[in-house]
């Protein structure tokens, strides 16, 4: 890297973290302490075959969650090494317990071109390791990225521009005291998928679902019925199956009523929702919340407000791309409209209370 791009890089790191503090205290401990350090490029997680440039190795086997993360439209694909003979202990139904050497990937592409790709990996018994690849112009390389994350590196609207977080801040969502995978759960990988998931797309061959970790036999207990009877969100009405689904990915990461804002916001557990998901839309619906609707008369703003439903405070904040306002509060700087879309009319559709 010349010169130039080493000062560039380190202003983004101070104005990462000045920014974005009040986010970072959100995890109750930071990666990294003692996690063995990411390597310094992307080629030595193992991503890639040694013999063929480029080629992703075969022990990496690629995944789809079927509920995505809205992530300012980038394109994604995502892949999962699990060490040869280790299986992963499914005991707690909303928190995987994955074997040391686990590593996972996520790579960003935003018109056609790559240019990050994130990085789990179980390095320790007790410690994942995180950290973000930066790729170059010529998407032939792609090295580690300054913990503080990098700002602005691709314009993904006219004035606005996509931010690789900053280490700490992949602990914000990916958990506080122990980092997790979010999109390698139960629900994620059913084969019971959700036709109407917002990004939703379709598996391709060779991806790994429950059913292939099942029939491979990489569960422990077996657990045969995520097979034969693959979990979903269990709703009567698919709209909003699909409406917990986006909220699950995009939201539960945090509004899972533990940790310091178990008492703000939805509370959106798995378990809850594969057991009985009207029951969680229910709540939601007139539920009050502390965060003030602006315009809203003082004391008055709910989460769903289905006789003005524009004035729902998940709305609002989704629509919000203002700092102190918008939700998710990091990860993305372009509005999500299409699932503004989805919500408002299941919103408007709840007008005689959730049924
Ligand atoms: C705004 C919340 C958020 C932030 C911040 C975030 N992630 Fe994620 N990440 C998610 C969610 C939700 C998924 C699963 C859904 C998906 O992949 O679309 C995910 C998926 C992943 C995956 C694929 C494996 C998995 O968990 O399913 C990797 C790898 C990953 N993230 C790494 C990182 C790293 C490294 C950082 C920090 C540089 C980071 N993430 C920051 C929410 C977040
Ligand atoms: C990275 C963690 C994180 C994610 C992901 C996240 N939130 Fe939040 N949310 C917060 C924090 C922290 C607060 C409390 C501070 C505030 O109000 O800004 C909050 C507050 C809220 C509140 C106000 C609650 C109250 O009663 O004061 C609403 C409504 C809300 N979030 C909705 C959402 C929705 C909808 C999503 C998904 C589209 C989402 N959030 C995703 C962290 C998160």
């Amino acid at each position: 890297m010349n010169a130039r791009g080493t000062w560039a890089l380190a202003a983004a790191v101070v104005l990462v973290s000045s920014c974005l503090v009040s986010i970072s205290t959100l995890a109750a401990v930071a990666p990294g302490d003692d996690a063995p350090q990411a390597p310094g490029t992307l080629l030595e997680t193992g991503l890639y075959a040694a013999a063929a440039p480029g080629e992703i190795d075969s022990s990496n086997r690629p995944f789809s969650p079927q509920y995505p993360l809205w992530s300012d439209g980038a394109a994604k694909r995502r892949w999962i090494h699990l060490p040869a003979g280790a299986t992963v202990d499914v005991t707690q139904e909303d928190s995987w317990e994955f074997p040391v050497g686990t590593k996972l990937w996520k790579e960003f592409s935003f018109g056609g071109r790559k240019v990050e790709t994130r990085f789990l990996w179980k390095a320790t018994p007790a410690r994942w390791t995180a950290a973000s690849y930066v790729w170059n112009g010529e998407e032939t390389n792609a090295v580690l990225a300054p913990q503080g994350g990098v700002r602005q590196v691709v314009e993904v609207a006219p004035g606005r521009a996509h931010d690789i977080p900053a280490v700490n801040d992949c602990a914000a969502c990916h958990g506080g005291e122990r980092l997790r995978p979010l999109g390698f759960t139960a629900l994620q990988l059913s084969t019971d998928r959700d036709p109407n998931a917002i990004h939703g797309e379709p598996l391709k061959p060779g991806m790994v679902t429950l059913e292939t970790l099942v029939a491979e036999g990489l569960t422990s207990p077996a657990r045969p019925e995520f097979a034969t009877r693959p979990p979903k969100i269990a709703t009567r009405d698919p709209h909003t199956r699909s409406v917990l689904g986006y909220l699950v990915a995009n939201c539960a990461s945090c509004h899972n009523g533990e940790g310091e804002i178990a008492a703000l916001g939805p509370v959106l557990r798995q378990r809850d929702l594969l057991r009985d998901g009207d029951a969680v839309a229910r709540a939601l619906v007139n539920q009050r919340t502390s965060w003030q609707v602006p315009g809203a008369p003082e004391g008055a703003s709910v989460l769903i407000n289905p006789a003005s439903p524009d004035t729902s405070a998940i709305l609002v904040r989704m629509r919000s791309r203002r700092p102190s306002s918008q939700m998710p509060p990091l990860g993305t700087a372009l509005r999500d409209d299409e699932a503004l879309d989805v919500l408002s009319r299941w919103i408007r559709s709840q007008a005689g209370g959730y049924q």
